[in-house]
């Protein structure tokens, strides 16, 4: 089973990007499951209603988010009544909605998780004791874990951590793709971010410029997107169905 991850899909320009492309590949590549994190997929960031929609329109099946989930108030509902989009497990239980979701294939299950870092992000409970809880509670034998942090370090030791206990663990955040896709040694898939979807001359999307302003005066400044030429930056994980073990990953930019 060839499952396909999304780096952070970000703005209007990158949902249309991802339109664009993500049919021809899903053909190109025998893609069976599309996981997509859509924490900035609204103009002006987060996710409301509209982008989840439009990601799942243009055949996404499972949004995961990140830091930016709670962003838009309007999304809020749509945490709790929408099955295949995810926020962190590790947030406070008062928060709307739920980091885990088993989609129905028919002939197989696939779980999905979703799980925030703690370095150098906000404090959430232990990323490790949520896997832990989560897993013990029973998931399909096919699990992958989108986990949204910003330090290599801690990425890397999550994976570690899950090596042979889940599908495969690809991080999100940093909207910068990795090149250690991998799979480890007991058979989980692994590469510590997938990337962006979005305009490639930008600073995680925004236009540079506006970001140089921020970071030399420390004034703020309101981030535009950047447009021009994007990017869709993400990852196949090939699984055995038998075992629910990787064989393969396949890290994929569409320009
Ligand atoms: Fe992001
Ligand atoms: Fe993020």
């Amino acid at each position: 089973m060839n499952i396909f991850a999304i780096g952070d899909v970000v703005g209007s320009i990158g949902c249309r990007f991802l339109r664009e492309h993500l049919p021809q590949l899903k053909k190109l590549k025998g893609i069976d499951l599309v996981i997509a994190n859509g924490e900035n997929s609204a103009d002006g960031n987060g996710i409301t209603p509209t982008s989840a929609q439009f990601l799942f329109d243009s055949g996404v099946d499972v949004i995961t988010a990140g830091n930016h989930s709670f962003r838009r108030k309007e999304s809020y509902d749509i945490y709790d009544t929408c099955e295949t989009l995810l926020r962190p497990a590790n947030f406070p239980p008062s928060a709307p909605g739920k980091g885990v979701c088993i989609v129905d294939m028919g002939r197989i299950q696939v779980g999905v998780i979703n799980l925030m870092g703690v370095i150098y992000m906000e404090s959430m409970d232990s990323p490790f004791d949520t896997a832990d809880r989560l897993l013990a509670d029973g998931l399909p034998k096919i699990t992958l874990v989108d986990f949204h942090a910003e330090a290599t370090g801690e990425k890397r030791s999550f994976g570690y951590y899950l090596d042979g206990r889940v599908s495969a663990v690809f991080g999100t955040h940093t909207h910068v793709q990795t090149a250690d896709e991998c799979v480890l040694p007991n058979g989980t898939g692994y590469l510590s971010d997938l990337g962006m979807t979005g305009p490639i001359h930008s600073v995680l999307g925004v236009k540079p410029e506006l970001v140089i302003q921020k970071m030399r005066t420390k004034m703020p400044v309101r981030f535009d997107l950047a447009d021009g030429a994007c990017r869709m930056e993400g990852a196949i994980f090939t699984v055995d169905e038998k075992t629910g073990k990787t064989i393969s990953v396949e890290r994929i930019q569409i320009q």
